[in-house]
């Protein structure tokens, strides 16, 4: 059956009061391959996949869907599932506080004259979470995984449903190195048992190594198909679909200029907020100096985002101990106030918790931190947050019609760009900087790191924390790597490798 067309889109147009997210995109689906989407940040890959899987209900786009060479036209997402295509959207969407199996069989339970019939569903639920090669008792709850095995129990959910068509939209996003290996072999496995998939990712070099087919949109249109066996079927070829132009660098020059010490952290030690005896920083001491962008290398759950939380007005942990000075003088960060006031700013990896007000527009999102230099006498000067909100619309290249749109209805590099604006906007001296580039495309990862550039350049002192190591070797003058809440290492930008640090990154592991 393989080579087949399973699934065909044809000329798809959707668009959301007045902004055409999708302008005529076709695709077209081989049973049993694995089809990347690849496109900028707001191409539309999403709202694509949406239209596919019922979330955007038949006769709320133009243009129709032959899947198995049938027309469909799916009124929800249980009518698309009926027919075996599941979509595990960018957000997971697990509840945290039931168990692995009770998550399998959401909505789905295996019932007996209305009543649950436990032993089923824990024993079906083990065979398919073993399938995913997942080793956990399938009565552990959600909120115990990591991200990883979490992406894994929605695949296992996937499963249950006899999926056909599997929709993956940005898996890899938050996983680490190791979890995303895991991901794509899994994934890789399904093709092998005659499951079709459909990915998203703006990891070019997974979809290098898994993908048969690329479509690339942008601005809502198809631009070309790529088979990834062919010769040409490059990381660059797909770049230059995807931005319309060469990128031959992934980073843009920049010549530091390296001041004084601006920042000294010296023995920070933090516990865990619940587990209390565990200490997740342990004795952490580093130094930032003005014009320094100084990058953070650890795995998953080393203590990268903890210590950068605890220093930023204690938003993590308990029983924190340890001095901070900036420009040599002592100072107490007690609250998050306390910390924005001290000039520090920490642009926070987990947009969707901390980051943002979803359901504020871009103005109110991005003067939230600093409403303070927009006010007289008490009043906001609300012409100037919008001057302001407008300004960095542009200069962060945000794409949304304008500054009164609802953040929650940005594309996902677009809600990182705005999370970034607002910490900028506070102008603090110390910035810090957690995953900023997660999601984020490489045309817009350019210009994030731009950005960077320009705020070092202005004296400012930057810390990145980052799981792509090129990327902390692209932009970092200097690099701490982090294991269990230790520092183990550090490195100048000369010195620095992937090898030297990921040395560094499992020392003391086994
Ligand atoms: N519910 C909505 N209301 C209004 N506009 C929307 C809505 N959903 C998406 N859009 C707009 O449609 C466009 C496409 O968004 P979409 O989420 O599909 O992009 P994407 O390609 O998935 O981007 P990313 O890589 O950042 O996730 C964007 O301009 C976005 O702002
Ligand atoms: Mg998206």
């Amino acid at each position: 059956m393989a080579g087949t067309t399973i699934l065909k889109m044809n000329d798809i147009s959707k668009d959301f009061s007045g902004v055409k997210a999708l302008d005529g995109v076709s695709i077209e689906v081989r049973r049993g391959e694995v089809h990347a989407i690849c496109g900028e940040n707001g191409a539309g890959k999403s709202t694509l996949m949406k239209v596919l899987s019922g979330v955007y209900p038949a006769g709320s786009f133009d243009g129709d869907i032959e899947f198995e060479g049938k027309k469909v036209a799916y009124r929800t997402i249980n009518d698309s599932e009926a027919d075996g295509i599941v979509i595990i959207h960018q957000e997971l969407a697990l509840s945290p506080y039931l168990s692995i199996a009770e998550n399998i069989f959401l909505g789905n339970e295996n019932q007996k004259r209305g009543v649950i019939d436990w032993n089923k569903t824990n024993r079906e639920a083990a065979l398919l979470i073993a399938r995913v090669g997942l080793s956990e008792n399938p009565a552990t709850k959600i909120l115990e995984l990591g991200v990883g095995k979490q992406q894994l129990v929605e695949i296992a959910k996937a499963l249950s449903k006899q999926v056909k068509l599997l929709i993956l939209d940005e898996p890899t996003a938050a996983l680490n190195d190791e979890d995303s290996a895991h991901l794509l072999s899994l994934i890789e496995q399904l093709r092998g048992q005659g499951i079709t998939c459909i990915i998203i990712s703006h990891k070019l070099k997974e979809i290098k190594r898994i993908a048969d087919t690329v479509t690339v949109i942008r601005d809502g249109k198809t631009i070309e198909t790529i088979d990834m066996a062919g010769p040409d079927a490059t990381e660059s070829r797909i770049i230059r679909s995807m931005v319309g132009r060469d990128l031959n660098n992934l980073f843009p020059p920049r010549d530091p200029k390296i001041g004084e010490e601006v920042l000294r952290v010296e023995n920070w030690t933090v516990f865990h907020p619940v587990d209390t005896a565990r200490k997740v920083v342990d004795d952490a001491s580093f130094t930032v100096r003005a014009g320094e962008i100084v990058g953070f290398a650890g795995l998953m759950g080393a203590g990268r985002t903890e210590l950068a939380m605890s220093l930023f007005g204690r938003s993590y942990g308990t029983n924190i101990s340890g001095t901070v000075y900036k420009n040599g003088q002592e100072i107490q960060m007690r609250t998050v106030d306390e910390a924005i006031r001290n000039g520090f700013a920490y642009a926070t990896e987990d947009r969707k918790r901390y980051g943002l007000n979803l359901i504020g527009d871009i103005t109110q999102n991005v003067s939230a931190a600093a409403l303070g230099k927009l006010a007289q006498l008490g009043v906001i000067d609300r012409n100037r947050e919008y001057k302001v909100a407008d300004s960095y619309r542009s200069k962060m290249n945000i794409k949304a019609p304008s500054v009164s749109s609802i953040t929650g209805k940005l594309s996902g590099g677009n809600q990182q760009k705005v999370v970034l604006s607002k910490w900028i906007f506070t102008g603090p001296d110390v910035l810090i900087l957690d995953e900023p580039t997660r999601g984020i495309d490489v045309g817009a990862k350019y210009e994030i790191y731009g950005i960077i550039n320009e705020l070092a350049a202005q004296g400012k002192a930057v810390v990145v924390i980052s799981s792509e190591l090129p990327e902390l070797l692209g932009l970092a003058d200097r690099i701490y790597a982090i294991s269990e809440g230790k520092l183990t290492g550090e490195v100048s930008r000369e010195d620095a490798s992937q090898e030297t640090l990921m040395h560094y990154m499992t020392a003391g592991k086994d």
